[in-house]
């Protein structure tokens, strides 16, 4: 039996037994006989959750890139690393062969350094979809570089804040993008937030869409010369097992975003790991995640975890929608895609337009179907079950975080039944518990609790950039030694679990975690604003949409209101970026409170929702009257 590929269900409650009585003696195992390594580690694992410190595969030394790329050279060498797939069907899709992965990678790698970027500098990466995203994120790795991509669709503001955060040197992006049939201007983007950023001192600009565009001297530098120039001979830096990889921002219920920082050898390991099993990867299949790289889905599964498994993994530029509703398929026709990997939103949006675009093409390539980023409803996993599955590929529902680098529960395929709405089990090594209220661990089946996680897994984040304090606050105190994922799940009769959605003030919208303070915090600069609230409600096609309840500071005519709206949503866009636009909002006279001042976002979320039958008390709020005001005024 080999641990590394699980083949049936008995296997996996092996392999799931052994990983938890003796983990390190399990992980040890699954590093050693399937990576590179150019030294081993002393110790397999370290951890105190108190602390919060972690450490797996402490003393080992090895390059991520090597395991990427490198060691894949002999035997993989002309087999296609990454299909990249244009926006436009025009357009050819390029296929890069291992061999010239490693030739893009290494000429990136001696850009970045003969730019003065050095092992332990920050890069920020903001691009499009484009091979220039994969090659840079791994150019980096290949000299240690730590590398911090911000997805392309975020505002100048929300990307100064992530450059600063972790004091960027050099920002990588492209000229423009390509989306569907609009084209975005990315370089101005980063003229404007590079003005506030005084640690930058380079811009990377590659060439994408041909447009005119501002370079400013002695910082912007066109890409494409300099790497026409580089030597494709980069030997890889030699990390420790411990060493950051890279940043990457994700919003919590308060404040600035935080950058959980992911360390090289746990991330590695567990990643290809759970890609190789959970997807149940077999060469030569040709894998699909339809992703952004700019989040962290991209970064394990379009990246590292299919590269580290010698995979040919899909690249996709553009959106579902264009030119027709057909995209998808057509792109699994044509690249007879095997395994077939994306959000619920984008599930939903498909059956929404009806079976006509999937009739059309040959899906007969498909093995696996996967979702990730939200709880997938049952309409929609029938539905993506039914026609695009046709019944025969399983549906692995993955449940898992930014912060825990990679898939935590989920089916793995033709090994676990899956169960509509069910992330079912955990993975490999991971312990997770249900906890109530008051710190108690819920055993047992059918009980619904808070979702944590008891031990250490190797991708888990280590900290947040420049603040450990508020990682080991908002993951590892709210139960004494747990991490706590703010997600709520349900355990059924036979231990799978479900996933409920976010127990804080997370709203997971069309796939995209949004803190609600953040944007309260933004809504607040107008103005016209007195007060704000944010909650969600549910949606269609994006699972959540945004609801807000906006005090002004003079109530005014209504004939501005529908002004203001719009500058609200402007303000929103400029600062966090379109996809924090709020879909309703409603002025209102006052936000219902606690005597201690707290705004009650559960009364707020039952009106959001169109549910006001069951309120609950509301006689113990500073301000009851406002209630009946806002119920009122919704209509
Ligand atoms: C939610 C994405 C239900 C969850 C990889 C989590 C899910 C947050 C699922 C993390 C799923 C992700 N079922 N909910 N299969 N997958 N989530 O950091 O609330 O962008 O905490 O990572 O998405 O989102 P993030």
């Amino acid at each position: 039996m080999s641990n590394y590929h699980i083949k049936h269900l008995e296997e996996y409650y092996q392999v799931y037994r052994k990983s938890v009585r003796n983990p390190s003696a399990f992980w040890e195992e699954i590093a050693e006989e399937h990576f590179m390594w150019r030294r081993k580690w002393d110790n397999v694992l370290s951890w105190d959750f108190s602390k919060p410190e972690v450490k797996w595969f402490e003393g080992a030394k090895l390059n991520i890139t090597e395991n990427c790329i490198d060691r894949h050279l002999f035997t993989r060498g002309d087999k296609t690393a990454i299909i990249f797939e244009p926006n436009s069907p025009d357009e050819e899709a390029l296929h890069i062969s291992y061999k010239e992965l490693h030739e893009r990678v290494c000429k990136f790698a001696n850009v970045l350094k003969n730019n003065g970027i050095k092992k332990g500098d920050r890069v920020c990466i903001y691009l499009p979809m484009i091979p220039e995203l994969a090659v840079s994120v791994l150019a980096c790795a290949r000299i240690g570089a730590i590398h911090s991509v911000v997805f392309a669709g975020f505002s100048a503001n929300a990307l100064a804040t992530r450059i600063n955060d972790c004091d960027c040197k050099m920002v990588i992006t492209s000229d423009g993008s390509y989306r569907g049939a609009k084209t975005l201007d990315l370089k101005s983007i980063v003229d404007d937030a590079v003005e506030n950023c005084p640690g930058v001192d380079t811009v990377l600009v590659a060439k994408r869409i041909n447009s005119e565009i501002n370079m400013v001297q002695d910082r912007d530098q066109w890409l494409q010369p300099l790497l026409d120039e580089a030597s494709t001979d980069c030997q890889p830096e030699i990390m420790d097992a411990e060493d950051p990889l890279f940043i990457l921002y994700t919003s919590g219920s308060t404040g600035t975003p935080k950058g959980m920082v992911h360390s090289t050898a746990g991330y590695m390991v567990y990643t290809a790991y759970t890609f190789k099993n959970v997807f149940q990867y077999r060469e030569p299949d040709v894998y699909w995640c339809t992703a952004d790289i700019g989040w962290i889905t991209g970064h394990s599964y379009i990246v590292y975890g299919p590269l580290c498994n010698g995979a040919t993994t899909v690249m996709f530029e553009g959106v579902p929608n264009y030119p027709t509703f057909s995209r998808f398929w057509e792109i699994v026709e044509k690249h007879k895609v095997n395994q077939f990997y994306t959000a619920p939103t984008a599930i939903r949006a498909l059956a929404k337009e009806g079976v006509s675009h999937l009739e059309k093409h040959d899906l007969s390539s498909l093995k696996v179907l996967g979702t990730v980023g939200e709880p997938i409803n049952e309409e929609a996993w029938h539905w993506y079950d039914d026609n695009v599955g046709k019944k025969k590929s399983p549906i692995v529902d993955t449940w898992w975080q930014t912060e825990t680098g990679g898939i935590m529960i989920t089916p793995i395929a033709f090994c676990t039944p899956t169960k509509p709405t069910y992330a079912t089990l955990p993975f490999i090594g991971v312990q997770p518990t249900l906890m109530d209220a008051d710190g108690n661990e819920l055993t047992g089946s059918q009980v619904n609790g808070n979702l944590c996680i008891k031990f250490p897994w190797p991708s888990m984040a280590r900290t947040i950039w420049g603040n450990h304090q508020r990682y080991k606050d908002t993951y590892f105190s709210a139960y004494e030694n747990q991490y706590f994922t703010g997600d709520g799940a349900l355990r059924d009769e036979v231990g799978y679990y479900r996933i409920t959605g976010r127990v804080d003030d997370v709203i997971i919208v069309s796939g995209h975690n949004l803190g609600t303070a953040p944007i309260e915090d933004t809504i607040n600069e107008h103005p016209a604003v007195a007060e704000s609230a944010i909650v969600g409600f549910p949606h269609e096609i994006k699972g959540n949409a945004l609801y807000g309840y906006i005090t002004l500071k003079d109530s005014g005519e209504g004939r501005i209101h529908d002004n203001l709206r719009k500058e609200i949503n402007q303000l929103i866009t400029d600062q966090i970026g379109p996809i924090a636009k709020l879909e309703k909002i409603q002025f209102t006279q006052g936000l219902p409170k606690t005597r201690s001042g707290k705004i009650m976002r559960r009364i707020l979320r039952k009106i959001a929702e169109g549910d006001t039958s069951n309120l609950g008390d509301t006689s113990t709020l500073l301000n009851p009257e406002v209630v009946e005001s806002i119920i009122e005024g919704k209509k």
